[in-house]
């Protein structure tokens, strides 16, 4: 009798992530480094990374908390404020420190109050960085509180996103976390220079998850799941070959009373779970041949990185969901998926 299907694929990378730092970057790095090759790691710490000194103390601290044996080397992210020096992310450019740079519109999600308020005041730093070939990595929401929440990603497309492409036509510009048919459409029609990461979540889940039924904190992020018609748009890009998408996991941990409260915190812990999950969503649209590409291929090209030599295997075969995670000093995560069961699982 024929086993289980398996699929063996070079080893992935996650293009978008969230370590934090301290006991939640120890509880938290496991699940990454057993998994995922590289990361991009975001710099919206607190204070934020916002240079070349603050970054490499920053990757020092997750080096020095790899668990014994891993193989994982975290690419850095300068936070982009109304201050930054092109000068400066010039030179962490330079010296290998950063990999890109974050553009977080102030007051637009978790800790973006440093970010960008006004944007005449970016402009040299953009044009530095498409000189130097430096990628912008943008979290693509209006932050104007007049725009309903459902439409900012859509919105900050048009008003926002298009000039800078138009502008800076060879700046590499990532959306990170797309949640939106138009923000698809829009990285579709961009040329190779704009590329877009899409979140496991975003391919399961829909607003009336987390909505309707009642409110599940734990599936709660920005930019929020949109409606049904968004997140089928995501999986047909997704699984559509295009080389402009791939994996970005934005998992993004915050301890379960911060979560479970009054007013929530935005993210979902989803590291332990993402591989599995990006596997069922491309298995439900046939596209299972494309899960490599998507996974471990294309975001390495974008970022003119190689691919990762070593590889990991997929098998589908239901398996546990993850069990929750306890944070040194007594918090605890309740990662995405967790008590559930998967069908995939994920081994060297
Ligand atoms: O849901 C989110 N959580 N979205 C973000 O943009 C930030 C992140 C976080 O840092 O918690
Ligand atoms: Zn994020």
């Amino acid at each position: 009798m024929a086993g289980p299907l398996t699929l063996r694929i070079r080893r992935p990378d996650d293009w978008h992530l969230h370590l934090r730092d301290g006991a939640m970057l120890r509880a938290v790095l496991p699940a990454t480094t057993a998994r995922f090759g590289r990361a991009i790691v975001m710099p919206n710490l607190t204070p934020p990374v916002t240079d070349t000194a603050a970054a490499v103390a920053y990757r020092d601290r997750i080096l020095a908390a790899l668990p014994a044996g891993a193989a994982f080397v975290p690419l850095m992210t300068c936070y982009l404020t109304d201050r930054t020096d092109p000068d400066e992310v010039a030179h962490g450019h330079a010296q290998g420190v950063f990999t890109a740079v974050k553009l977080y519109p102030a007051g637009a999600t978790t800790n973006s109050a440093f970010g960008v308020t006004a944007w005449e005041n970016i402009r040299p730093v953009l044009a530095r960085m498409e000189k130097i070939g430096l990628p912008l990595l943008v979290h693509g929401e209006e932050a104007d509180p007049a725009i309903d929440i459902f439409d900012r990603e859509a919105v900050f497309v048009e008003r926002v996103l298009s000039w800078i492409v138009r502008d800076y036509p060879g700046l590499k510009v990532v959306l990170e976390h797309i949640t939106t048919e138009e923000g698809a459409a829009f990285v579709a029609a961009a040329g190779p220079n704009v590329a877009a990461t899409i979140t496991p979540h975003h391919l399961l889940i829909n607003r009336n998850h987390f909505l309707a039924g009642g409110i599940r904190p734990h599936l709660y992020c920005l930019p929020v799941a949109k409606r049904e018609r968004h997140r089928l748009a995501l999986r047909r890009a997704a699984a559509s070959g295009d080389p402009s998408f791939f994996l970005g996991t934005d998992s993004a941990p915050h301890p379960r009373a911060d979560k479970e409260s009054d007013c929530g915190c935005a993210g979902i812990y989803n590291a332990p779970s993402a591989l599995a999950c990006y596997a069922e969503a491309f298995e439900d649209e046939g596209a299972l041949d494309r899960l490599e590409a998507f996974c471990s291929l294309n975001g390495p090209a974008f970022y003119g990185l190689p691919a990762n030599e070593a590889t990991l295997t997929l098998t589908r075969r239901d398996s546990p969901g993850p069990s929750p995670v306890a944070v040194e000093g007594g918090a605890e995560l309740c990662p995405f998926r967790c008590g559930e069961t998967l069908r995939w699982s994920v081994g060297d």
